[in-house]
């Protein structure tokens, strides 16, 4: 098994199960016209963030990091009307990319993107008594994970559902000694997850288009 199977699998599903659609294509298309890295979530990863939205009922969702928005718009059409999507994206020319892939998809009105660092940005929204969120996707800095968890937690609700992208990264997951931030991150997330009585969460590996790596599938069992 590699990598060209992987790929091809996903072709094979992304085209009996996710149609094509013009405004997630057109993201990608400016997206990659930008310069941006084609680090988003693969188009069959983007719909089961989807349905999880639709299956969970959320109205009010976060998102930590946008890239150039595709994630996001598979969330905010998982709205119902008067949902929500609150992203947060640190990166200037990103950011503009993205509000600029919102206008394009009618998106503008229900996805508000908050420049600037992320860990500046929770604090202000906990403070404008933002939230609680329905679904929250951590996707942005990997060494900064465990407190993203922290600010997810403080900004859920019992019923809530954390997803977090990239937590087996090729296996590198498994290396304790780790001189990497981002692998240090995913593993003090980790051991976060399995030391907090508030929730309950599994993760899965996964292979396809963007390799092989895995996310975390975490439910607020208890409010703070
Ligand atoms: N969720 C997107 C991919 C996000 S890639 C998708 O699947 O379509 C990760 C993003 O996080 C990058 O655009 C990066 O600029 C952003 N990021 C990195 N560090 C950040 C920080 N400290 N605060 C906010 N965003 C950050
Ligand atoms: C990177 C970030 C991601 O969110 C991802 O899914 C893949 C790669 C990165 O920063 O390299
Ligand atoms: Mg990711």
């Amino acid at each position: 098994m590699n990598q060209d199977v992987w790929t091809a699998v996903d072709m094979y599903i992304t085209d009996l199960l996710v149609p094509s659609d013009p405004a997630l294509e057109a993201a990608l298309q400016a997206s990659g016209a930008a310069g941006l890295p084609s680090i988003q979530v693969s188009p069959v990863q983007g719909k089961l963030l989807h349905l999880l939205a639709r299956a969970c009922g959320a109205r009010q969702v976060l998102e930590i990091g946008t890239l150039g928005g595709y994630s996001t718009l598979w969330l905010a059409r998982a709205l119902p009307a008067g949902g929500r999507v609150i992203t947060l994206e640190a990166d200037p020319k990103r950011a503009e990319v993205s509000r600029s892939n919102f206008a394009l998809a009618g998106l503008s009105g229900v996805i508000e993107l908050r420049l600037g660092t992320a860990l500046e940005t929770l604090p202000k929204l906990a403070s404008e008594g933002r939230g609680p969120f329905d679904l929250i996707f951590i996707d942005a800095n990997k060494s900064s994970m465990p407190e993203y968890f922290d600010w997810a937690l403080k900004l859920s609700h019992a019923g809530s559902i954390i997803i977090a992208d990239n937590v087996v990264r090729n296996g590198a997951v498994l290396d304790a000694a780790s001189g990497d931030a981002d692998i240090q991150g995913v593993r003090r997330f980790n051991e976060r997850l399995a030391s907090e009585k508030r929730v309950t969460a599994t993760e899965i590996q996964t292979v396809g288009s963007k390799g092989y790596d895995g996310f975390a599938f975490v439910l607020v069992i208890a409010d703070r």
